[in-house]
C-alpha cells in the first residue's frame, strides 16, 4: 500500500478500466466511477467499490471512451470527467490512460484549472493480459515538474515500468503512432493480397517466401482491421496534417480489402 494512503478514483470501467482499477487496488485505495449501471454492477460483483457519482480522490485515473466522430475526434468523456475533477479535488493528480487526441490533456488543463496532470496511454492486449495488460512499459509525459514528481511516485509504487517523454504532445502523440504504425502494416498486406488476387498469384505463398529476408516481417492479411481502437487513433493521427496520404491511403486500402474479401466471404 503506498505510505500516504492517496485514495485512488479510477473513471471509466470497461475493458481497460477495470483491470486497471483491479490492479490499482493491490496498492492503492480505490474507487471506481461509470455512468453505466451495468459497468459498476461488474465492479461490485469482482470486488471493486464503484459508484456513479463522481467521488473525491487524490489520484483520478481516466480510463473512458474516445471516439473519431463525424470526422472529428470526440474527447467529451475526456471533457465531463475533467469538468467533475475540477469541481471535486483540482489538486488531485489526474493520469489520462485513455487515448487521446493530440493537444486534449493541455486543453483539460487549461479549461477546467486542472494543475497536475500525466499522460500515460494503455498498450493493453486482451490476449496477452500478463505480458501486455496493466503493468507493462509506458510512456508518460507530465504537464510539470510537479506532475512528473507526482505521477514517477505514483507509478513507481504501481510498479509499472515508464519512457518518461518531454511533454504530454508525445505522450498523446506516440500512443495513435504506435496504433497506426501497426495498421499501416496490415493495410500493406491487405494491399499485397488484392494485388496477388489479381495477378494470378498466390499470397500465403508469396508471403512466406517475402518473409525469408533478413529486414522483412509480412503480417498475415485477416479479416480486415477490425475493433476500434487501430482504425480511430489512426484516424486522430491522419487529421493532424493535411498531407497524411499513407495514413489516408492505408485506411481506403483496408476498405477495399474488406469489400473484395471479407464482406463476399460473409455474402457468400
Ligand atoms: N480496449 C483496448 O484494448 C484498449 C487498449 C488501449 C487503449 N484503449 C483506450 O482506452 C480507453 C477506454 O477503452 P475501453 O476499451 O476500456 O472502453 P469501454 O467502452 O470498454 O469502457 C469505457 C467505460 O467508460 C465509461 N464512460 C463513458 N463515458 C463516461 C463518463 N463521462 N464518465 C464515466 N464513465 C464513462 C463507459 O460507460 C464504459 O464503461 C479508450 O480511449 C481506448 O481507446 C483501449
Amino acid at each position: 500500500m503506498n505510505q500516504k494512503n492517496e485514495k485512488v478514483c479510477i473513471m471509466g470501467l470497461g475493458n481497460i478500466g477495470l483491470p486497471t482499477a483491479h490492479y490499482i487496488s493491490k496498492h492503492y485505495p480505490t474507487i471506481g466511477y461509470d455512468i453505466k449501471e451495468q459497468a459498476i454492477l461488474k465492479a461490485h460483483q469482482t470486488g471493486i467499490p464503484a459508484t456513479s457519482n463522481p467521488t473525491q480522490a487524490d489520484i483520478y485515473v481516466i480510463a473512458v471512451n474516445t471516439y473519431f466522430r463525424n470526422n472529428t475526434p470526440d474527447m467529451s468523456a475526456i471533457n465531463s470527467c475533467c469538468q467533475n475533477i475540477s469541481q471535486l479535488n483540482p489538486d488531485a493528480l489526474v493520469c489520462f490512460e485513455s487515448t487521446l487526441q493530440v493537444g486534449t490533456a493541455r486543453k483539460m488543463a487549461n479549461t477546467h484549472n486542472l494543475k497536475y496532470i500525466a499522460v500515460c496511454p494503455h498498450r493493453w492486449w486482451e490476449e496477452e493480459q500478463t505480458e501486455h495488460g496493466v503493468k507493462q512499459l509506458r510512456v508518460l509525459g507530465t504537464l510539470n515538474n510537479e506532475s512528473l514528481n507526482k505521477a514517477q511516485q505514483f507509478y513507481n509504487t504501481l510498479q509499472i515500468p515508464t519512457h518518461i517523454v518531454s511533454n504530454i504532445e508525445t505522450a498523446e502523440a506516440t500512443k495513435i503512432a504506435e496504433n497506426a504504425h501497426r495498421y499501416v502494416q496490415i493495410a500493406f498486406a491487405e494491399e499485397l493480397k488484392i494485388i496477388a488476387s489479381k495477378n494470378n498469384l498466390n499470397f500465403d505463398e508469396w508471403r512466406a517466401a517475402i518473409n525469408t529476408k533478413w529486414n522483412t516481417a509480412l503480417l498475415e492479411a485477416r479479416d480486415g482491421i477490425g475493433k476500434e481502437c487501430l482504425p480511430k487513433d489512426t484516424a486522430f493521427l491522419a487529421s493532424l496534417a493535411q498531407d497524411t496520404e499513407l495514413l489516408k491511403g492505408a485506411m481506403k486500402t483496408n476498405d477495399n480489402y474488406v469489400q473484395q474479401f471479407v464482406t463476399k466471404t460473409k455474402n457468400s
